[in-house]
């Protein structure tokens, strides 16, 4: 049986409510609606595991055409400027579909072997290290700007092969681009960050003029192999393309994973201790945390014929928002949703890296960084908590969700008998 798609008038996953705590309003709405219309943001919210996962599995139907797509309608200078910097409206490998998608993507997977990420192992060891040193562990400190902000994009950007003077700017160009495709940016704000956006290909595109002479062993030289082998089925601008792809995708998703599993530990010191005395637990902490708190909550599509989802006809063109939290909630594939359960057997089937022809090229790359840096962190700080009380702040996007800062101590308080659980704040 069909229905018409019901209607949500106040939902808004860019509303402070939302941002601060999109669990509680997941858990505010009616559990036998699977799909409702969200007028905020004219998407369909799609909430069940089990059609989230049929929309990834299924191209013919579904377009990835939106996944990047500005959520707020463009202003024409800011559209104009985008455009001028080479800036395609579909301007990378997750938002292509098949034949496009498939130019990028193999290039991409050949390049990303799994002997690359194994070496960057002892990189990602060092880098956590070299981070906790600068740690003054005598008073509280921000776990966020000491570890979890700085690693991904050190590993990502030597990864890539990007030099360490251009980091920081990358960095910046990378927040840019998460708010103008996934926030509500002002007509100002826009334009700036298209400017911004533009100067980030047109540097990326120079990066790779400059490696056809000077390669060195990483992932844009392997690129550059791939396009001496036939220049025809990768150009360079598609190389500068696919860096664009990865130099944004390896970084503020595994900030955000690594905040989220140090935080969801640390809400329960019992679940601190338990991986401080147990460290083969990590893996399975890292997993749940995917499914219990993903740091990509949402990814998007749109339907590229009339279907039936959830129960509910959508037209053609319907646009998609799949909540990939609310899949992590969903009771009839994860028994006890609510709970945080680092021996869950079945959290590898989290959706928090997609699934199918676009499934995260990066993921076992993310998952080892959060492993190595938790391993780390609770080798060096067993005693670690959370600073009582601190209200975690959450950048105001609809794609990218961590704390913005994880203020934490090293030590025990001297004297508590029994160590108080903290109160947050938010979800
Ligand atoms: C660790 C946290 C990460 C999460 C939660 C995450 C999540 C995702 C999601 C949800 C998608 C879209 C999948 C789809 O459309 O079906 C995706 C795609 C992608 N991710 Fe990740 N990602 C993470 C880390 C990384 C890293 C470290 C890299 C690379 C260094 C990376 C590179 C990519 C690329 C290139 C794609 C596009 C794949 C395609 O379109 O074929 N990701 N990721």
């Amino acid at each position: 049986m069909t229905t018409e798609c019901p209607v949500h008038a106040g939902f808004d996953p860019l509303s402070p409510a939302f941002l601060a705590d999109p669990f509680a309003v997941l858990s505010s709405l009616p559990r036998n609606v699977p799909v409702f219309y969200a007028l905020s943001i004219d998407y369909y919210v799609v909430t069940r595991y089990a059609d989230i996962e049929t929309v990834f599995l299924n191209p013919e139907t579904s377009s990835a055409a939106t996944a990047q797509l500005p959520l707020a309608r463009l202003v024409p200078e800011a559209a104009q400027t985008l455009l001028a910097g080479g800036h395609k409206p579909q301007p990378s490998m997750v938002s292509l579909d098949p034949p496009a998608h498939a130019r990028l993507r193999s290039p991409t997977a050949r390049a990303f072997t799994p002997r690359r990420v194994a070496e960057m192992e002892p990189k990602i060891r060092r880098t956590v290290d070299q981070l906790l040193d600068a740690v003054d562990a005598s008073a509280p400190f921000d776990l966020v700007s000491m570890l979890t902000f700085p690693l991904p994009a050190t590993i990502t950007f030597s990864f890539v092969g990007i030099p360490e003077r251009d980091w920081a700017q990358l960095k910046q160009w990378c927040g840019h681009r998460a708010a103008l495709a996934w926030g509500r940016p002002s007509p100002e704000e826009q334009v700036d960050h298209a400017k911004n956006m533009a100067a980030y290909r047109g540097y990326l595109r120079a990066l790779v003029a400059k490696k056809v002479n000077a390669r060195e062993d990483d992932f844009a030289s392997a690129l550059l192999e791939i396009h001496d082998e036939n220049p025809e089925e990768l150009t360079h601008d598609e190389i500068g393309s696919i860096l664009y792809s990865l130099t944004f995708a390896g970084h503020e998703t595994t900030n955000y994973l690594i905040g989220n599993v140090v935080r969801r530990l640390l809400e329960d010191p019992a679940r601190w201790d338990l991986v401080v005395s147990n460290p083969g637990l990590i893996p399975g902490a890292v997993l749940e945390t995917l499914r219990y708190d993903p740091s990509v909550p949402a990814w998007r599509r749109v339907t590229k014929r009339p279907v039936i989802l959830g129960g509910v006809n959508l037209l053609e063109g319907a646009k998609l928002f799949l909540w990939l939290a609310a899949s992590g909630r969903d009771a009839t594939v994860f028994p006890e949703p609510e709970k945080f359960d680092m021996r869950r057997t079945n959290a590898a089937k989290t959706l928090a890296f997609g699934k199918g022809i676009h499934y995260c090229v990066g993921a076992a790359l993310g998952k080892l960084e959060a492993q190595i840096a938790v391993e780390i962190l609770a080798h060096r700080f067993p005693r670690l908590r959370l600073v009582n009380e601190q209200q975690l702040s959450f950048h105001p996007n609809i794609s990218f969700r961590g704390p913005q800062a994880l203020w934490v101590r090293a030590e025990r308080t001297v004297g508590s008998m029994s160590e108080p659980k903290v109160n947050v704040g938010q979800s």
